[in-house]
């Protein structure tokens, strides 16, 4: 279902039978509710987002496409996250999703600007569907479609921000023992210590070949979310805490206690496409009620 969202943006909202549902911009491809069959919101959207080009939404799941980061000349966090995408009736099939009724086909191709500033072509395909648990999918296709044999490069990552009760009672299990690159201390790496990851203050860290399971786990809701990935090997976990909270425009200065981003994603080795060849990266994301979770 195609209709208008903030400040006249399109937008397709997606029902599944049970009751759960999500809405996804055209603008950014951008992923900025999932609900489950109860009506809770479980992603997290700034009330503060500004839903106007050129400025990417604050909250939900922005895409990090050609680039996670601020290297070069190349926008912070890429462009696809703020150019408008296409829906596309009939791509090329897709090896999952079959089981899924609810979903949308987008595609995003790049501009005369855009070769300016990332100077390869390519076709970018995202689907996102609801599963019939109400589980979250998102699947990215991307194809070089350059015709001279220029291969090119990129990292990438699906910058969910999940919505939790009160950030310091939250536990991520998964990445514990992990290696990491911290963005707080110049890309250094580090190791993470032995337990499950809490927090008291803010936090910008790359994990690096991660499982592919994580759990978010949401004391107080009594809820779990857990991140299933494919093809992105890495996982960022991001929190601005007070100060940089203060600092961003389209973001309360109190909500980061209800926010924590765990972005599935390619950073560390960036992907490689010869002419013709194409990637794919996959995130699952499922909420459950804690109990169901425990002992895992
Ligand atoms: C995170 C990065 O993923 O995104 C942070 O690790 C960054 O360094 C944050 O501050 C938000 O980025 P932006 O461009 O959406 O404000």
């Amino acid at each position: 279902e195609l209709c208008k969202g903030i400040n006249g943006l399109d937008k397709v909202i997606l029902r599944e039978s049970r009751g759960s549902s999500a809405e996804v911009y055209l603008y950014g491809g951008h992923v900025t509710s999932w609900k489950n069959d109860h009506g809770e919101e479980l992603l997290f959207l700034s009330s503060k987002a500004i839903f106007k080009p050129p400025k990417a939404i604050r909250g939900g799941i922005p895409i990090c496409f050609p680039q996670f980061g601020g290297l070069g000349t190349l926008d912070q966090h890429g462009f696809a996250r703020n150019r408008t995408w296409t829906i596309e009736d009939d791509p090329p099939p897709f090896p999952t999703n079959t089981l899924s009724k609810a979903f949308v086909d987008l595609i995003l191709k790049p501009s005369e600007e855009d070769m300016k500033s990332w100077p390869h072509s390519f076709e970018y395909r995202l689907r996102v569907a609801l599963g019939p648990g109400g589980d979250l999918m998102l699947t990215s296709r991307i194809r070089n479609t350059n015709s001279e044999g220029k291969p090119f490069s990129f990292t990438f990552a699906y910058h969910t921000y999940f919505s939790v009760s009160d950030i310091s009672e939250v536990r991520v299990e998964g990445l514990e023992t992990l290696d990491y690159l911290d963005n707080l201390r110049n890309k250094e790496r580090f190791t993470e210590q032995g337990d499950a990851l809490t927090f008291e203050s803010e936090v910008d860290k790359i994990y690096l070949s991660t499982p592919t399971k994580i759990a978010i786990i949401d004391h107080e809701k009594k809820r779990t979310f857990v991140v299933r990935k494919d093809g992105l090997p890495d996982a960022v976990v991001w929190n601005p805490w007070d100060k940089k909270a203060k600092a961003m425009a389209d973001f309360g200065d109190d909500e980061y206690k209800y926010m924590l981003c765990v972005e599935a994603a390619a950073i560390e080795k960036p992907i490689t496409l010869k002419p013709g060849e194409e990637w794919k990266g996959r995130v699952e994301l499922s909420a459950v009620p804690s109990s169901y979770c425990s002992g895992q």
